[in-house]
């Protein structure tokens, strides 16, 4: 019997359902090819529903999401609704209340796909961050008093705790072990600053690090990190950092993997269900104009296959897309692909 998955789809706001149905058209490629077989359901979480109902997540969501294998996520943000209210009352709850406590980020160049860094290329840029998912700064806490008046006081909190910041660092060794290509994995913190925070990352670090003597260890400052991202960024192969950190790296990381529209992330609960989603967001002003690039959201998909455990159906898509990117793509960017958002997702499901 063909194996099923139960697949959550969150095609969200904006562009977010075009791209997602690129991807899910992908997904059905891969499944029709590799014989394994794709059990999808809708839920309308965004903007949209807030403004109807008033509601982020229904309170059975949660619930109810735990019973798949894998969300697929669009892309959450309005420009009717005022920052935070959907980040925090859809896509972190999610990530929280599921517990997805590493956000995975491949910052890889394909060949011919344009990058801003000059002298480099697919050789150079192909590493992977480790992002801690589900504390730091993105915990919530803190607190505001006398808000609005000349003696307002905000306080926002780094929450780390010793079994956070542990199995995030295990994650990324095993992972750095099994990816098996420079072996190396860098801590990207701020020990000069935050040196509490960070000293405990740092001493945890090295000591999970003496039950992987075959990784390299190295340490870079956040700071160092962004300038050696752009100066030298085949000196990375993996990553580990914290929330707040991973989340701005990311971004320039995206920036010289081609831009938003290749740059795919995995909030994975390697014990429960993981998410996976385009990183660029919502794109409101594309909405609708069939001009958006797929390829995000497509290798968002490839991410979960992988995840799922059909490997080879998962280096198909990839390949697929590495295909796409060399032989027709003009650019990356939105409506200057040479092809529709449709056209896209048809292309690489024909080399799947
Ligand atoms: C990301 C996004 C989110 C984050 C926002 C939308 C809450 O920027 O996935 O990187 O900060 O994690
Ligand atoms: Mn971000």
């Amino acid at each position: 019997m063909a194996k099923t998955y139960k697949i959550a789809v969150l095609p969200g706001d904006g562009t977010g359902p075009e791209v997602a149905a690129e991807g899910i058209k992908i997904l059905k490629a891969a499944a029709q090819k590799f014989g394994f077989k794709l059990a999808l359901t809708d839920y309308d979480f965004g903007g949209e529903r807030y403004k109807r109902t008033g509601e982020t997540l229904p309170d059975n969501a949660i619930e109810e999401l735990k019973q798949y294998d894998a969300i697929f996520l669009g892309a959450i943000g309005h420009p009717d609704i005022k920052p935070g209210i959907l980040e925090k009352g859809i896509l972190l709850k999610l990530r929280f209340a599921l517990d997805q406590y590493i956000n995975l980020r491949p910052v890889k160049l394909y060949p011919s796909v344009e990058t801003p860094l000059r002298d480099k290329g697919p050789k150079e840029i192909d590493f992977v961050v480790v992002r801690e998912n589900s504390e730091g700064l993105y915990a919530g806490a803190g607190g505001v008093l006398k808000r609005g008046s000349p003696d307002e006081v905000a306080v926002q909190e780094s929450i780390n705790t010793r079994k956070g910041v542990e199995r995030c660092l295990r994650f990324a060794f095993e992972y750095c072990r099994k990816r098996n290509k420079a072996k190396k994995l860098t801590l990207c913190g701020k020990t000069n600053v935050l040196t509490f925070a960070f000293d405990l990352w740092e001493r945890t670090f090295y000591e999970v690090a003496k039950e992987y003597t075959d990784i390299k260890t190295d340490y870079a400052h956040v700071d160092a990190t962004c300038m050696w991202m752009v100066k030298n960024p085949e000196w990375f192969d993996v990553i580990v950092t914290d929330n707040m950190f991973g989340d701005i790296i990311t971004d320039l990381g995206a920036m010289i993997q081609g831009g938003m529209g290749i740059a795919a992330g995995g909030n994975i609960n390697p014990e429960g269900v993981s998410m996976f989603e385009p990183i660029g967001g919502s794109a409101p002003k594309y909405t609708g104009q069939n001009v958006i690039n797929p390829l995000a959201a497509i290798m968002a998909g490839q991410m979960m296959l992988d995840t799922l455990g059909e490997e080879r159906a998962a280096q198909a898509v990839e390949k697929a897309v590495m295909k796409v990117v060399a032989d027709k793509l003009k650019s990356m960017s939105a409506g200057k692909m040479g092809y529709t958002t449709t056209e896209v997702g048809d292309l690489v499901g024909s080399f799947v």
